[in-house]
């Protein structure tokens, strides 16, 4: 593991745990918690995903356009009825280091989202959590992230960026929850 890679999995180990017991307690078998959940992830993703394009995310990873996702999760939610509003972006991204702290979370996510694609009945839209991509994609951008931030101040800012980005997340899914719950 590159030392930007083992130092973003640290510092945001905790925050990781929190979001994996929060998602864990929707029960993908019931229409309504799946749905809580793809409503919970699209309020954190999409302005994330807006922040990375106004950014310049091609500019940590040339294929940035390919690893977007607001428009497959957007499919599913049409699909099942729901109607998400995104919180209005307040802030703009000032750095590279802090959308590769981004990037980091909303690609790490996929990992466990082929977990939970598992319980979510066949017969269900699922173009979100089943938009896996070739394997390489992950180490690739890990690479480049250990190339930008060699430095601890570099570093220091993916990781503030990587937290938030968690925060994000776990907002939204402790609101979702308690509306399916
Ligand atoms: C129930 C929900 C979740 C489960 C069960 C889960 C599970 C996992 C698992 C098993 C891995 C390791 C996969 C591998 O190494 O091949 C992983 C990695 C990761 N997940 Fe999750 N996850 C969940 C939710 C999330 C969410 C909501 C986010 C972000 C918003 C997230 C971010 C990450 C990141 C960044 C990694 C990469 C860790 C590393 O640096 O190796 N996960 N997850």
């Amino acid at each position: 593991m590159n030392a930007a890679h083992r130092r973003l999995r640290e510092s945001t180990g905790a925050a990781h745990a929190r979001v994996d017991a929060l998602f864990s307690r929707f029960d993908l078998a019931r229409r309504d918690d799946y749905a809580g959940l793809l409503a919970a992830h699209a309020e954190a993703l999409l302005p994330v995903e807006a922040l990375l394009d106004q950014g310049g995310g091609e500019a940590i990873t040339e294929d940035w356009p390919q690893r977007r996702r607001t428009g497959v999760i957007k499919v599913d939610l049409d699909a099942l009825g729901i109607h998400v509003v995104a919180p209005e972006i307040q802030d703009s991204v000032t750095s590279d280091a802090a959308m590769a702290g981004m990037l980091y979370v909303l690609e790490g996510s996929r990992l466990g989202g082929r977990f939970l694609a598992r319980s979510v009945p066949d017969s269900w839209p699922r173009a979100y959590l089943g938009s896996h991509q070739p394997p390489h994609m992950w180490p690739e951008l890990l690479e480049k992230l250990d190339a930008l931030l060699y430095g601890a101040e570099s570093l220091e800012l993916a990781v503030s960026a990587a937290n938030q980005t968690f925060g994000r997340f776990e907002a939204a899914g402790t609101k979702w929850l308690a509306k399916v719950g």
